[in-house]
């Protein structure tokens, strides 16, 4: 999350967790980021009362500000105080009417440099199957009013099923009224989530599955068709052909991190190692390739790459200093074979492009960090 969406910036300082439900994700993040500020709310008072509960018993030294508020509100930033550099929203847009307009008033929370983590149903959802099917029982679906009977019908779902879920008919009731029954449903492939938080002022940066899908299209330059596109493009039409059930994705305010292939018009343009990666150099019988082998435990990939010499030469310092120095973008930009590498590292995330227009103040955090959060 840190790399995509911040790539080189320190940790987040103000975290908000948008639809906080029970207070387990903000808890986690209080864990992992004992410094930061973190505002967590929900619509829900009930569940703000649970969060605060869970809150208490987990024994945190600094607290987390709870607050009841609506992600749709114009208020939002008010209520909560804005100036955030992360938001994170996990399993809510697609449960509510109108996802754009929450992602509007989330936008107006946010520092220029700061991130959106979102977490929302993909056109492979198996309530995308599961709901007319249930249907077909004469079970309504608008609300949760006959949970033996849909207990009873999950049983029966699920001994032909071997979803990324788990066994349906043993979750708990609230997950059976949102993720199940509930009147606002959305299992949207990419591209049309994409396109509501283009609307609200946000470009997708990278999503948890885009690595691996670019990876397979790489054997015998199959990705061709996709070159030029950009990260966010380039996921929604991955999706396209093998849709998932949920996507995880960093969105940045709309072209901040885009790639300039002409390496012209951004004179600012960094590029930062992301730190997925470790990287070990291998000699070929030729003189004229190194072989680089990058290994992700983030994303399980391993892969070899042949790069010249002077390539290598320019990864090595990448690697050992974090960020690319001046000049360093002239070795990308004699061939297009070495435009194209460069385009695809940004996809699989080797590396990730520092804004222009919002280059990181002060020292460059050390890669480090980055790894810690991801
Ligand atoms: C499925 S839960 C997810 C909770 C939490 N993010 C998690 O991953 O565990 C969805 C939450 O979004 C909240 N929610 C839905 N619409 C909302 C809105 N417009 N404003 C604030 N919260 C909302 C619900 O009350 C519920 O707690």
């Amino acid at each position: 999350m840190q790399a995509i969406g911040r790539p080189g910036r320190a940790l987040p300082e103000r975290v908000l967790v948008a639809g906080c439900g029970s207070g387990v994700e903000a808890v986690i993040l209080r864990r992992r980021l004992p410094q930061a500020e973190i505002v967590a709310v929900d619509f829900s008072a009930r569940s703000i009362t649970v969060a605060r509960r869970l809150e208490r018993a987990a024994g945190s030294a600094r607290p987390i500000r709870f607050l009841v508020a609506d992600l749709t509100s114009p208020e939002l930033a008010r209520q909560t105080g804005g100036d955030f550099d992360l938001i994170t929203c996990h399993g809510v847009l697609s449960y509510i009417p109108k996802p754009d307009q929450a992602l509007r008033s989330l936008a107006a929370c946010l520092r220029p440099d700061g991130a959106l983590y979102l977490g929302v149903n993909g056109e492979a959802s198996p309530a995308a199957r599961l709901r007319p099917w249930l249907a077909g029982f004469g079970f309504a679906l608008d609300e949760l009013k006959n949970e033996r009977r849909l207990r009873e019908l999950l049983r029966l779902w699920d001994s032909l099923h071997d979803d990324e879920l788990g066994e349906l008919a043993t979750m708990s009731v609230s997950y059976l009224a949102s993720d199940v029954c509930g009147s606002h449903f959305k299992n949207w492939p990419l591209a049309r989530w994409r396109a509501e938080a283009n609307r609200g002022g946000w470009e997708v940066a990278g999503t948890d599955l885009l690595p691996t899908a670019l990876l397979l299209t790489i054997a015998r330059e199959n990705y061709r068709p996709l070159f030029p596109l950009w990260n966010g493009e380039v996921a929604a039409r991955l999706d396209q052909i093998r849709p998932v059930g949920f996507h995880r994705m960093m969105l940045r305010k709309a072209k901040a991190g885009e790639l300039d292939l002409a390496f012209a018009s951004k004179p600012g343009q960094r590029l930062r190692w992301t730190g997925f990666y470790s990287v070990r150099f291998r000699p070929t019988a030729s003189r004229r390739a190194v072989k680089a082998l990058l290994n992700c435990p983030t994303f399980r990939l391993r892969f070899e790459w042949t790069l010249t010499p002077p390539q290598a030469a320019a990864l090595r310092s990448l690697v050992a200093s974090g960020v690319s120095s001046a000049g360093w973008m002239t070795t990308w930009r004699r061939s297009a074979v070495a435009r194209r590498t460069l385009w695809l590292w940004c996809g699989l995330g080797v590396v990730a492009v520092e804004s222009a227009t919002n280059p990181a103040p002060g020292t460059p955090a050390p890669v480090r960090r980055s790894k810690k959060f991801n």
